[in-house]
C-alpha cells in the first residue's frame, strides 16, 4: 500500500522546537512519504529537526524563515518551487504565546507582537501558498489556531484574539479558493506538551496536574495527537474538507 503523503511537497513553519508541534508534524508527514521543508527563525534548531527526520529515513530539509516577513515568505516559497517544482501543502504552524492580562502594561504590545506572527505570518503564508498552488492545480493549507480561538482563556486575551482571527480568515479564504481545488482548514489543539506549553504553564503559575484534571480524556495532548490530525487534512483523504475547524483537545471545550 502506498504511503498517505507519497509524492507531496510540504512546507511546515515553526519546526525547530522539540518537543514542538511543527517538528512532530514534519516527522509524521515525512513518515508517510512527504518531502518536507521545515522552516523557523531558529536555523540551528530546525536543521537539527530535519537531520533527526532524515536519520529515521524521511526526506526533510531546513530553511531560515521569519514568518512575519513578507520578503522571507517570497524567498522561502520561491526556493521550494525552484527545488521541488510545486507546493502541495503548507502548514502554518509557527506561533508565539505571551500571557498578558488585559490590565497589564504589556497587554497592547503583546497583542501587536502576537498578531504579527500568529495572524499576519499565517496570512502572508496563505497568500503566497494560494498563488503557488494555483500553478499546480490545487493544494491544502492547514492553519494552526488553538482552543483559545474557540473559547476564552483568562490572561490570554491577546493570544485568543490572534487565534480567533486565524480561524475566521481561514474560513473566508477557503470560500475564495474552494473552486480552485485549494483547501484551507484550521486545527485547534488543546493543551499539548511542548516547549510553548512549558513556558506558558510556568508563567501562569498553573501546573500540569491541575490542567489535566480539567481534561475529560484525563491527560494532556501529545504532539503526535496534533500531527495525526494535520496528516488527515494534508492528505487526499480530506479532499472534500475545507473551511472547517478541527478541535483536538481531549474533550476540553466540549464542557
Ligand atoms: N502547545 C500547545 O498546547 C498549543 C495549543 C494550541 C495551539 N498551539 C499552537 O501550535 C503552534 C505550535 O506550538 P508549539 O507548542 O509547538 O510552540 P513552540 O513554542 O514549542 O514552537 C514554536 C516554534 O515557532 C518558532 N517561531 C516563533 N516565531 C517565529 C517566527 N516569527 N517565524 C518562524 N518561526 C517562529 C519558534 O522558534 C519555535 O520553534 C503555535 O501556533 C501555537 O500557538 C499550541
Amino acid at each position: 500500500m502506498s504511503k498517505r503523503m507519497h509524492g507531496k511537497i510540504v512546507l511546515v513553519t515553526g519546526g525547530a522546537s522539540r518537543p514542538g508541534l511543527g517538528a512532530a508534524i514534519g516527522e509524521r508527514l515525512a513518515d508517510e512519504g512527504a518531502t518536507v521543508v521545515l522552516s523557523d527563525v531558529d536555523l540551528p534548531g530546525v536543521e537539527e529537526t530535519a537531520a533527526l527526520i532524515r536519520e529515521k529515513g524521511g526526506d526533510a530539509s531546513a530553511v531560515k524563515h521569519d514568518v512575519a516577513s513578507q520578503d522571507d515568505w517570497d524567498q522561502v516559497v520561491a526556493d521550494v518551487l525552484a527545488k521541488h517544482g510545486r507546493l502541495d501543502v503548507l502548514v502554518n504552524n509557527a506561533g508565539i504565546l505571551e500571557v498578558a492580562p488585559v490590565s497589564s502594561d504589556r497587554a497592547v504590545a503583546a497583542l501587536r507582537s502576537q498578531f504579527d506572527v500568529n495572524v499576519v505570518g499565517s496570512f502572508i503564508g496563505t497568500q503566497v501558498a494560494v498563488r503557488a498552488m494555483r500553478q499546480s492545480g490545487g493544494g491544502s493549507i492547514v492553519n494552526m489556531s488553538s482552543v483559545a480561538g474557540i473559547v476564552g482563556f483568562r490572561g490570554s486575551a491577546s493570544y485568543a484574539a490572534s487565534k480567533g482571527a486565524v480561524k475566521l480568515f481561514s474560513k473566508s479564504v477557503a470560500l475564495e479558493v474552494a473552486a480552485e481545488n485549494i483547501r484551507v482548514n484550521t486545527v485547534h489543539p488543546g493543551i499539548i506538551r511542548t516547549n510553548m506549553q512549558d513556558q506558558g504553564a510556568d508563567s501562569n503559575s498553573d501546573n500540569y496536574a491541575a490542567i489535566e484534571a480539567a481534561i475529560p480524556a484525563g491527560r494532556l495532548g501529545e504532539p503526535t495527537d496534533i500531527a495525526n490530525c494535520v496528516l488527515f487534512l494534508a492528505s487526499d483523504e480530506s479532499t472534500y474538507v475545507t473551511g472547517a475547524e478541527f478541535v483536538v483537545d481531549g474533550g476540553y471545550t466540549a464542557q
